[in-house]
């Protein structure tokens, strides 16, 4: 028979559940606090007025055109979100991704309304041009391999684009070597010396971005993007892209997805000052969404779960699909 200890035999020294006994301790000795300000809502825009196409892969949200989408970024500066990341899904695509550098298309056209509207957002534009491209890869073909050093001024160009229209950051994400570096001196060139740079420094060839392409149209017409994007596999490799844009004058450093780059936030906390973002992508939302839609999970607390494990991770800025109802459920909190 088991000797059962009696409570005056036992002499803890350590009992952490004293802290959690209660809904005001447990507040006041939270480490990690998510506030709305800190997250960003990912917008993919269409051309045209009055548009709006459901994405079906995630529930909630659409593509639409400029006019909408600044209904949208009222209603999230109503809600205190932090900024927005704007993605393009133009109507036409050609081999060079032209349409990326197109002071008419739909994200310098949401730029220009915005910075009208002068709402408390950060505007920050995604650069890359798989949206742009009829093949679907990031940069220009030669052949069946992406040029990386004929992309690069392609680039420049749609930063310089997105930073004439009201961009405050543009934020690379076509992994070539050398964007960081050459959206400077672009943007520097045309007297934009004060837009910021958010570096997609840390960038897996993930399959978490499977939601993301349906909703802009880049799935690559062939092959596949691990040519330029990292091998989820390697650690090492993200800390030394971080070191090269870091490098190269980035201002913000990305690293994405966020929920399997948990190792390379907390490792890039501790090596870098720079502001660290992550972006808890497409795929990731999907997985909380389709499991809570069949009653497998609680969505707000996975939610709110995944964007706190980010942030004590090391993230100041999480870019996420969850961005409005985070807002909202972080308001109520508070109450
Ligand atoms: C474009 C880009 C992608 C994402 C952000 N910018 C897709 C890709 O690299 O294929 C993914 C975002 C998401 O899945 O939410 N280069
Ligand atoms: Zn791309």
């Amino acid at each position: 028979m088991l000797d059962t200890a009696t409570s005056e035999q036992i002499e803890l020294a350590d009992r952490p559940r004293r802290l959690r006994a209660t809904a005001a301790s447990r507040a006041l000795v939270r480490e990690t606090r998510l506030s709305p300000r800190q997250l960003v809502a990912p917008v993919f825009l269409v051309p045209g007025r009055d548009r709006r196409e459901p994405i079906p892969s995630m529930p909630g949200h659409e593509r639409m055109s400029p006019d909408l989408a600044v209904e949208y970024a009222r209603r999230l500066a109503g809600l205190h979100v932090g900024g927005l990341l704007l993605f393009g899904v133009p109507d036409r695509k050609d081999d060079l991704g032209d349409g990326a550098a197109d002071a008419d298309g739909p994200v310098p056209a949401t730029l220009r309304l915005l910075r009208d509207a002068d709402l408390p957002l950060v505007l920050i534009a995604d650069v890359c041009l798989c949206e742009y491209t009829s093949h679907g890869h990031c940069g220009v073909l030669d052949g069946h391999r992406v040029d990386n050093d004929r992309t690069l001024p392609l680039l420049a160009a749609a930063a310089v684009a997105y930073a004439e229209a009201g961009a405050n950051i543009v934020a690379p994400s076509a992994m070539m070597d050398g964007q960081v570096v050459a959206l400077r001196a672009g943007l520097d060139e045309a007297g934009l010396q004060d837009t910021a740079i958010m570096a997609y420094a840390s960038k897996h060839a993930s399959f978490l971005y499977g939601p993301f392409r349906e909703a802009a149209g880049s799935t690559p017409s062939f092959g596949d993007r691990r040519s330029y994007q990292m091998d989820p596999a390697n650690g090492r490799e993200a800390l030394r892209e971080m070191d090269l844009d870091a490098g190269e004058g980035a201002d913000f450093l990305m690293v994405k997805p966020a929920i399997t780059s948990l190792d390379l936030l907390a490792r890039a906390r501790d090596r870098f000052d720079l502001p660290l973002a992550a972006y808890q992508v497409s795929g990731e939302f999907a997985m909380v969404e389709a499991a809570a839609a069949n009653g497998w999970i609680d969505r707000r607390g996975a939610a709110l779960e995944t964007l706190t494990a980010i942030r004590r991770a090391g993230a100041d800025v999480i870019m996420t699909y969850f961005a409005e109802d985070a807002a909202r459920w972080l308001a109520e909190e508070a109450v």
